[in-house]
């Protein structure tokens, strides 16, 4: 008797854990190491833009033969006409841009060069804003490549599906509240994912623990339970919850195939349960991530963050000269409440192994509680 759901059958996989799609951290090395284990595995492709996206999904063909997905982002905000550079929706972001200035000479770093820029997201080949047009090419890549699974990590698949579906493609979305999950069953998405509050990342109002299940009960999908799933008894209470499975993040970051750096994987093993925070000062919207002084920064001076997708502009220079200098106070990156927990960089294979092996030995001494 092993691990099993209804979303094994649909998705063409042994065991039902998902990798969650994590930008440049989901790698083609770590979704084709967790879909070789038997699980899903998921390229985080949010700011990769059509050539980058192309060769990821051939390098992915390359390294496994199993389903996979791509995970990109398609929020309503950043999609409305007028957002973009030039086109009347974009702020005056020098105030903005004074304060990132500051912060870097505060902290001692040196102002990023254009090559600093590119070690963000390492041959992604994205641009520096979102933008509608962005988003359609993306997805014209994802329809061309007749991926396995798509999965939007904001925002409503709709204007894609019955091309998707057309494909084969199971489609996803990650959603945080009960409104939005009935919105995208109507679109006709095949799975949904409910990540809560818990979540690293983008990141809903609402506890796990309470979403899942309101959410299982208020559609006709399989549903996915994210945040804070750190081992086999999160997959194990998700699934009493009325998940079909668990779409995992944080506990895949601290693996030796994460697209994150060094200094990334050792903020994660030496951080607590309470060293995350939820901060605007990044991309725009609400995301859980280790703490920092970017984001104190930001808390200090009493400044709203611009909504995405101008936010990441103003965080960026600050960012590619945390990267340079190696500095986890200033870019420790997403990461859930479940951080706490990681003790150890191993290889994905590995955590996928250890997830489905507690999941099954909990499930099955369930019944000692009857
Ligand atoms: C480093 C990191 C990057 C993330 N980037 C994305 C992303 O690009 N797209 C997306 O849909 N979700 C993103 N998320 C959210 C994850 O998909 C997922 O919902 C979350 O990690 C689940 O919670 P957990 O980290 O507690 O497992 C990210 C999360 C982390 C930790």
């Amino acid at each position: 008797m092993s691990l099993n759901s209804v979303i094994c059958d649909l998705f063409g996989i042994e065991v039902p854990i998902v990798l969650a799609g994590m930008g440049e951290a989901s790698t083609p090395a770590l979704a084709a190491a967790v879909s070789n284990a038997g699980g899903l595995g998921i390229i985080g492709a949010a700011a990769t833009g059509p050539n980058g996206l192309v060769k990821l999904i051939a390098e992915t063909r390359r390294l496994t033969d199993r389903p996979f997905g791509v995970d990109t982002l398609l929020p309503a905000s950043a999609r409305r006409r007028g957002a973009g550079p030039g086109q009347g929706g974009m702020p005056d972001l020098t105030p903005y841009q004074r304060f990132t200035s500051e912060f870097i000479e505060k902290q001692g770093l040196t102002p990023p060069v254009p090559r600093d820029f590119k070690a963000l997201a390492p041959d992604r080949d994205g641009p520096m804003i979102f933008t509608k047009e962005f988003f359609e090419a993306q997805m014209e890549v994802i329809i061309e490549q007749k991926v396995p699974v798509y999965a939007a990590g904001l925002g409503d698949p709709a204007p894609w599906i019955d091309r998707l579906r057309a494909n084969g493609t199971r489609v996803m979305a990650v959603i945080g509240k009960v409104v939005h999950a009935n919105r995208v069953a109507q679109s006709g998405v095949d799975v949904i994912v409910a990540q809560g509050h818990d979540a690293g990342g983008h990141n809903s109002p609402i506890g796990t623990m309470a979403l899942v299940p309101q959410v299982v009960d208020a559609v006709d999908v399989p549903v996915l339970a994210a945040g804070g799933i750190i081992d086999g008894r999160g997959v194990a209470a998700a699934m009493m919850l009325g998940a079909a499975g668990a779409w995992v993040g944080t506990a895949f970051l601290a693996t030796e195939e994460a697209g994150i750096y060094d200094f990334q994987k050792q903020a994660l093993i030496d951080s607590s349960e309470a060293d995350t925070t939820i901060s605007r000062a990044l991309t725009g919207k609400p995301a859980r991530m280790i703490k920092n002084r970017w984001t104190e920064a930001w808390e200090e001076a009493e400044i709203e963050p611009l909504p995405m997708p101008f936010q990441s502009i103003v965080a960026a220079p600050a960012m590619a000269a945390g990267i340079r200098a190696r500095r986890a106070d200033i870019l420790p990156g997403f990461a859930g409440q479940g951080a706490g927990a990681i003790r150890e960089v191993r290889p994905a294979a590995e955590v996928l192994r250890d997830l489905v092996h507690d999941a099954e030995a909990v499930l099955k001494s369930a019944s000692t509680f009857i």
